[in-house]
């Protein structure tokens, strides 16, 4: 990391400066070394990325899946970065990514909360002149993201959102795309997130939206048997509800639901059967644009992390009732999304 993007760190804990002492360098990038409080605590900066994860946190279980998710599918980046980024553009309002660059214009910095890989990281800084931090608790997520991002304005940090190493009120933008439901305590992470942005600041985030209530007893059910195993034998039983999604998919059959079950939470309408499934009785996502692996990863990445929280939208819009003045709210089956302006 570069030392002019470290020098903004701070302890998570006090908030107060670092002292930086360096190991290597290679010009004004910082391989090794090691951050230190002035009252005791340090932190390692190992192969370029400084590091504040302690082994004891609450999330292990979910920290542990995302990174061997990362260190599994070292191409997912590349794969699935057109689909993603169109998928945030439309949902927080950008709609193309000029307006994503408008958006971002005249921003110093950026903080993409549990940035996985770094692709939406990495737009940022295409698209503006802020140095954009990139955090997450998955080693192994950073160690991929610098591999293929190398875009010079975006530093990558070993952090948990809950514990972040940055003074309060220093973000212009913090987007916090499909993590925060991942968290033990979401509402909590969010109030820590909204300490770190500047007045004025905007945010983007994303929770999982509640199922009809088939799909939500299925998830918790197959999520229950399957978090505890190793990721091999859990992407192994992914493979089964992967396959099911490709065989529902390739039937090609359209079914009209005739009217709404609400005591399900099904709707009335045409829908294609293997949408019909995956929303209704049990996720068994499946898109033809990408190979068997990565649509087994998309499944993996539903079932396997112990902490996954769903919301109806009139909870999660509450998160934003006081304090927030909401410029883009966006509600479909997956998930819901919000860009908001602190006020
Ligand atoms: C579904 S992935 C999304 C990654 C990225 N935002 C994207 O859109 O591709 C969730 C990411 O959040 C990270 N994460 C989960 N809890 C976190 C926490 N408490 N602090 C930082 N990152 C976290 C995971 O390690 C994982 O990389």
């Amino acid at each position: 990391m570069r030392e002019s993007a470290l020098k903004h760190l701070v302890c998570p804990e006090t908030l107060r400066p670092l002292r930086l002492d360096i190991v290597e360098a290679s010009g004004d990038d910082i391989i090794e070394g090691k951050l230190a409080g002035l009252d005791g605590p340090e932190y390692p900066v190992h192969e370029g990325i400084p590091s504040f994860v302690s082994e004891n946190t609450l999330q292990t279980q979910t920290v542990r899946s995302f990174a061997q998710k990362w260190a599994k599918h070292g191409y997912y980046r590349t794969h699935t970065n057109k689909f993603y980024t169109d998928w945030y553009l439309q949902r927080y309002g950008f709609y193309e990514m000029s307006g994503l660059g408008r958006f971002l214009d005249g921003m110093e910095f950026i903080l993409d909360a549990g940035t996985g890989t770094g692709r939406d990281a990495t737009n940022f800084a295409e698209h503006s002149a802020a140095t954009v931090f990139g955090v997450d608790t998955a080693r192994e997520a950073l160690e991929v993201a610098l591999r293929d991002v190398c875009h010079a304005r975006v530093a990558v940090v070993h952090a948990d959102i809950n514990r972040l190493p940055f003074p309060d009120a220093f973000f212009d933008f913090i987007s916090c795309d499909q993590v925060i439901h991942h968290t033990p305590d979401p509402r909590e992470a969010f109030e820590n997130l909204r300490r770190k942005l500047k007045r004025g600041g905007r945010i983007c985030c994303y929770v999982y939206k509640k199922k009809a209530a088939i799909r939500e007893f299925t998830d918790d059910y197959i999520r229950q048997s399957i978090s505890g195993l190793p990721i091999d034998e859990a992407l192994e039983v992914c493979e089964g509800i992967t396959r099911l999604g490709r065989t529902l998919a390739n039937l090609n059959v359209t079914v009209d639901i005739e009217e709404d079950i609400p005591a399900v939470g099904i709707t009335k309408g045409k829908v294609d059967l293997q949408r019909f499934f995956h929303w209704n009785v049990m996720k068994c996502f499946w898109n033809d644009e990408f190979d068997f692996f990565t649509n087994n990863i998309i499944n993996f990445d539903w079932y396997h992390p112990e902490y996954c929280f769903r919301f109806e939208p009139e909870e999660f819009g509450a998160w934003f009732a006081d304090g927030w003045e909401i410029e883009a709210w966006d509600v479909r089956e997956a998930g819901i999304s919000c860009r908001a302006r602190k006020v």
